[in-house]
């Protein structure tokens, strides 16, 4: 079966502020429940995936059997901005922010920029996008002169009228600053932004380009390319990785072209990362404060997505998410600094609530787990948590079961039943036997290891525990001194499911449960 992962960025989806929101001047932000608030709302596929149950969402309807596993991530990076916002998601964590100039870029900057350009520069100033053209757009035109402007992010704009800067020539004036913003210029993005019309009546054009700073570190995108994987990027993601780990690019204009690239890229033929970002969220309606074009936007999203689910494969997995917040109802225009929703679906994935989780980077470690790549970029992959049982899994916890069936615990009437799976898939299964001295009573667990070592097993793949018998849904994990007993023949990376019920069950490996364990290592030493 091949594998694909499709990473959907709704950008500037905020799920409420981070506990340091007002440090980055962003208390009492949601982007979601702002929009929620909106008339042109809606919220239907998007309720029955589950993302009404993610932590902080209570203004939403809960969903009672969710189709996806959900939680809410919060982002170990120091910033709110879309380029350390994405590199967080495919796995690296930036510890300071991209510089600002709140007060425009210095004349070492600027004067590189004006040496090598051949043009002189107009405003210099945070400024919005809309404003500048109306303001400068004139000028512009009459002299020559570029708009350069910033914002609150880490930016570097220039904006130039397209009968009078070329495409090409503007992209190639982006690619001047992007080499003179090095070091401690080092901005996130350099973006061209041009416009078209007559003075009064200018406006954007969706050609606008990001030439972003190249990632620090190995992203999850340059281990799939190196492991030989596809790596398709959709909407501005080349740019934001600056082409780094992508095989595969499409450029889009707006989010109704984003979806449609989508689902096309559904039909594709590839094994690897599809990762696709819907820009119209942040730039349209978060920065513009639009609050009812953004839940119109959701909702075009929410009526889009089960027609892209309903084509998945079964090795595919889609995660749905975004890379900071942007407030469309707050104080400011700028992004928020919120926890950002995750919705994973896929047929390999069981609808859990993970609550909250510490850092986007999560994502890249799950999906590197899932598509079978040694990646280790920040984050912890939850893959073992959200994965559906295998037919391997399902098989030994009915043996577990089975094996409680022949407890014998007349004493304490605590009922437990074990199954050991050998390396070559055998199985040995295991019940508690209880005796009057109560004493001599051997454990499930150690039953069943003593019957395989017994008769001559010695590798092990997985063990399965059952007990908690008249105790609904009670999940027990083994005793310490089956751990132990365990640690003699069994690694440490030994999956152990501890079961609910016949169904359900938890995964943990035998290291977390006795970590530091005295194993047969220690005994070979000289005495
Ligand atoms: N028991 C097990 O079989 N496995 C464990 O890991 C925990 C305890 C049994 C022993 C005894 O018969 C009963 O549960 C109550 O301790």
């Amino acid at each position: 079966m091949k594998k694909r992962v499709f990473i959907i960025v709704l950008d500037s989806l905020g799920a409420g502020e981070m506990p340091d929101a007002p440090l980055f001047g962003d208390a009492d932000c949601h982007t979601l429940k702002r929009i929620s608030a909106s008339p042109e709302f809606r919220f239907e596929s998007m309720k029955k995936m589950g993302m009404g149950n993610i932590d902080g969402q209570g203004f939403l309807p809960g969903e009672e059997k969710p189709l996806a596993a959900v939680c809410r991530l919060a982002e170990r990076s120091m910033g709110k901005d879309t380029t350390i916002g994405h590199w967080e998601i495919s796995g690296v964590v930036s510890s300071s922010p991209m510089p600002t100039y709140p007060h425009g870029f210095p004349p070492e900057v600027t004067d590189e920029f004006v040496k090598r350009t051949g043009r002189e520069i107009l405003c210099n100033l945070p400024y919005s996008g809309t404003e500048v053209i109306k303001d400068y757009g004139e000028e512009h035109i009459k002299t020559g002169k570029l708009i350069v402007y910033t914002s609150a992010d880490s930016v570097f704009q220039i904006a130039a009228h397209e009968d009078y800067v070329p495409l090409e020539q503007l992209y190639g004036y982006c690619r001047t600053a992007r080499e003179i913003l090095r070091g401690k210029h080092a901005v996130g993005r350099v973006i061209a932004r041009p416009f078209t019309g007559t003075p009064g009546n200018f406006t954007r054009t969706s050609n606008r380009r990001d030439f972003s700073l190249e990632p620090p570190k190995k992203t999850l995108l340059d281990a799939l390319k190196e492991a030989g994987k596809t790596v398709y990027a959709v909407g501005k993601i080349n740019d934001i990785f600056a082409g780094c780990g992508v095989t595969e690019k499409v450029y889009t204009h707006g989010n109704t072209e984003g979806l449609k690239v989508s689902l096309e890229a559904l039909e594709k033929d590839f094994e690897g990362l599809c990762f696709i970002n819907l820009v119209d969220f942040d730039m349209l309606y978060g920065h513009r404060q639009d609050t009812d074009g953004y839940a119109r936007a959701f909702a075009e999203f929410d009526k889009w997505l089960p027609g892209f689910t309903a084509n998945m494969r079964d090795g595919d997995i889609l995660f749905i998410t975004a890379d900071h917040g942007c407030d469309p109802g707050d104080s400011h225009t700028d992004h928020t600094r919120e926890y950002t929703p995750l919705l994973a679906y896929g047929k390999s994935i069981s609808p859990v609530n993970l609550g909250t989780r510490s850092g986007f980077c999560d994502i890249a470690a799950t999906a590197a787990e899932y598509l079978g790549i040694p990646y280790r970029g920040d984050g912890t992959s939850f893959l073992r948590v959200i994965a559906a049982p295998s037919e391997e899994e399902l098989a030994l916890c009915k043996a577990a079961l089975e094996a409680r069936e022949r407890a014998y615990a007349p004493y304490s009437g605590y009922r437990v039943g074990a199954a050991l799976m050998t390396a070559d898939g055998k199985i040995y299964t295991g019940c508690n036997i209880e005796n009057a001295s109560l004493t001599p009573t051997i454990c499930a667990e150690r039953t069943a290891l003593f019957k395989a070592v017994s008769e001559g097993e010695r590798g092990f793949g997985m063990l399965a525990v059952c007990s908690g018998a008249g105790k609904p849904d009670a999940a027990f994990p083994p005793c310490g001194v089956c751990r132990q007993a365990l640690a003699e023949f069994c690694e440490s990376g030994m999956p152990v499911l501890i079961m609910k019920n016949e169904k359900e069950f938890r995964r943990t490996t035998l290291g977390e449960l006795l970590p530091e364990s005295f194993t047969p290592g220690f005994m070979k030493t000289d005495i």
